[in-house]
Formats: C-alpha cells, sequence, structure tokens
C-alpha cells in the first residue's frame, strides 16, 4: 500500500501487488490517475507516508545502502518525457557509457563491446554513437534512452508512458523491444499507459487504476474477455481495435458527463461513483472492497456481478 499526502492531499490509496520475474505487469489509467506518483515511489523519489516496498522479499526501508545501491543498479525508469532524458550536449556515446562509468566498468573495451550489443538489440547501428542528440529523431531518441537503461542489465525496467510521444509505427518498435527484453532476457517490465490497446500485446497482468486507486486487476487475457469493472469496460470501448468485431452489449457504456473529481476532492464512497452509469445511493456513500472473481482477478466495485 503506498499512500501519499501533498498538501494534505492522499494521492494513492489501496495500492498492492507484485511485479514477478520476466512478466510485463501493465498500470493504466486516464491521465493524472496517479501513475506516474506510483512509480517514483516505489524508486524512491517521492515520499510514502504509508505502506511498504519489497523487493526481493526485502522491506526497502530496512536495507543497507550497499544493498539499496543494488537495487537502483537492477533497476532502471524510462521516463515519459524523453525530449528531456538525454544531455543536449553530450554525444550519444557519452550518454550511453556514463552509467558503466559510474557504476565502475573500467575497461574501456569492454564498455564499448557491452554499447555494441545493446545498439544491436534495440537495432540502432552504432554510426549513431557519435551524434548528439539534436541530430537524431524522437524515436531513434527513445531507443537510446532505452540502450542507456540496459547497458546495466537490469532485471526490472519501470516503462513510464514511453511510446506517449510517438507516432504509431515507432509505438509498435518500442513495444517490440520491450517484448524482445522480456523474451529473450527475462527481464521484468512494469508498463505505465493510458490506453489499454497499447498494453495488449506485450502486458501478462494489467492494473486499472481510477483515481490514485486500482479498481480492477487480472491476467491480460482474463482482463479482455471478462472485464468486470464499469471503468474497465469504458477503456476498453476506447479502444476500437481491441473490441473491434466483438458483438457485445458490454463495451456500450459511456461515462456520465461531468468532469474527473481531482484527487483532492474525491468522492466518499467509490471513486468512480461521480462517473458511473450504474451508481447508486450503496455507491455514493460506501467505498467498495477489492472482490475476488476469480483467481488472479481482483474488482473494487459494488455491483460487478449484477451488470453485463
Ligand atoms: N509533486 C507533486 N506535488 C503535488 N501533486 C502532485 C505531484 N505530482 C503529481 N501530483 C498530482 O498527483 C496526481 C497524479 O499525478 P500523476 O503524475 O501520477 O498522474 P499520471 O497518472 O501519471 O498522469 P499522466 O498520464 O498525465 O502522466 C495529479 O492530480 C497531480 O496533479
Ligand atoms: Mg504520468
Amino acid at each position: 500500500m503506498f499512500n501519499r499526502a501533498v498538501a494534505q492531499k492522499k494521492i494513492l490509496d489501496g495500492v498492492s501487488f507484485d511485479i514477478k520475474p520476466g512478466e510485463t505487469l501493465a498500470l493504466v489509467g486516464e491521465s493524472g490517475c496517479g501513475k506516474t506518483v506510483l512509480v517514483r515511489t516505489i524508486l524512491g523519489i517521492e515520499e510514502k507516508t504509508s505502506g511498504t516496498i519489497l523487493y526481493c522479499g526485502k522491506d526497502v526501508d530496512d536495507m543497507s545502502g550497499a544493498e539499496k545501491r543494488r537495487m537502483l543498479r537492477n533497476t532502471q525508469l524510462i521516463f515519459q518525457d524523453t525530449a528531456g532524458a538525454l544531455h543536449p550536449r553530450m554525444s550519444i556515446r557519452e550518454s550511453v557509457e556514463e552509467p558503466l562509468i559510474l557504476s565502475g566498468v573500467k575497461d574501456a573495451k569492454k564498455r564499448e563491446n557491452v554499447i555494441e550489443d545493446v545498439f544491436r538489440q534495440i537495432g540502432l547501428d552504432t554510426s549513431y554513437l557519435s551524434r548528439f542528440p539534436h541530430q537524431i529523431s524522437g524515436g531513434q531518441c527513445q531507443r537510446v534512452v532505452i540502450a542507456r537503461c540496459l547497458v546495466l542489465n537490469p532485471q526490472l525496467i519501470f516503462a513510464d508512458e514511453p511510446i506517449l510521444a510517438l507516432d504509431v509505427s515507432l509505438q509498435a518498435q518500442i513495444i517490440n523491444i520491450l517484448m524482445d527484453l522480456q523474451e529473450y532476457k527475462g527481464i521484468s517490465i512494469f508498463l505505465v499507459a493510458h490506453d489499454l490497446a497499447v498494453v495488449r500485446q506485450i502486458a501478462n497482468e494489467i492494473m486499472i487504476m481510477y483515481l490514485g486507486t486500482i479498481v480492477e486487476s487480472a491476467s491480460s487475457t482474463e482482463l479482455y474477455a471478462n472485464a468486470k469493472h464499469p471503468y474497465t469496460k469504458v477503456l476498453l470501448k476506447a479502444a476500437p481495435s481491441i473490441t473491434k468485431g466483438v458483438k457485445n452489449k458490454r463495451f456500450d457504456l459511456d461515462l456520465k458527463p461531468g468532469d474527473t473529481p481531482d484527487a483532492s476532492r474525491l468522492p466518499a464512497g467509490c471513486p468512480f461513483s461521480t462517473r458511473c452509469v450504474y451508481a447508486d445511493g450503496l455507491c455514493e456513500k460506501q467505498k467498495p472492497k477489492p472482490v475476488l472473481v476469480s483467481e488472479g482477478h481482483t474488482v473494487m466495485c459494488h455491483k460487478w456481478d449484477q451488470l453485463d
């Protein structure tokens, strides 16, 4: 569980999950729901006010400095904003080599081999190494950012909307790179997105977040076939490539008019109650508890078994 109070404002509440080795876990939710805050909290960039984060079974708050450094070396982050991720006056080579130097790889030949290896994996020619960020495209820049985190051979990558700013064909390329990393190197990936279509091919497990709460989580196959939460259904409807050809009234669901409430003015009951077409008095008063629908499938909704 991660809670965060910013000027009396709780951003995350009731968030609990595992990331397993070699698994891709996707976190999906609309803008402002708390996805980036969650990633930053797990990585210790933001301070949590309560809750526990375990790494390989150990509470990160109880870790020694050396243990923490080892964890951070094995964990890399790909940011939402890649434009600012590379130093404009450092060559691509310097940018990609820097983490290796900082982590104590003294042998220049060894560093060179690692970099060449990684560039092969992500499909970038080594001739780009001598260029500067303004001399490469946005998609190439994103691949360099990925290369920079791969040189340290991480076990776990947090990718916070790594493809948001890219056009569709480049999005597919980056997703393919991430899928290869998972498949051939067994890297675990925590992928943040605001669109279910994007995570479909890559995610094993999916969590749906609404206003700082995980409202539904399930394996990818289960979620697409058997979504229970009205908000998940809205997201599925918004991803037509998934529901195309699926004749099912379940997806004909809309939101009540009105804005998403701000995290600081959460509804008293279910966080989704002000937007949900099924919400009634109970939903407005009482926050639902997570219910186990089937093995590995959890939903937080008073009415999940009365809908369809
Ligand atoms: N440092 C901060 N101080 C105060 N409030 C913050 C801070 N960072 C984020 N927030 C607030 O927390 C909420 C969640 O923000 P967050 O950046 O996690 O959203 P997100 O789900 O990543 O959205 P997006 O898809 O647009 O990236 C928002 O209401 C935001 O305004
Ligand atoms: Mg974000």
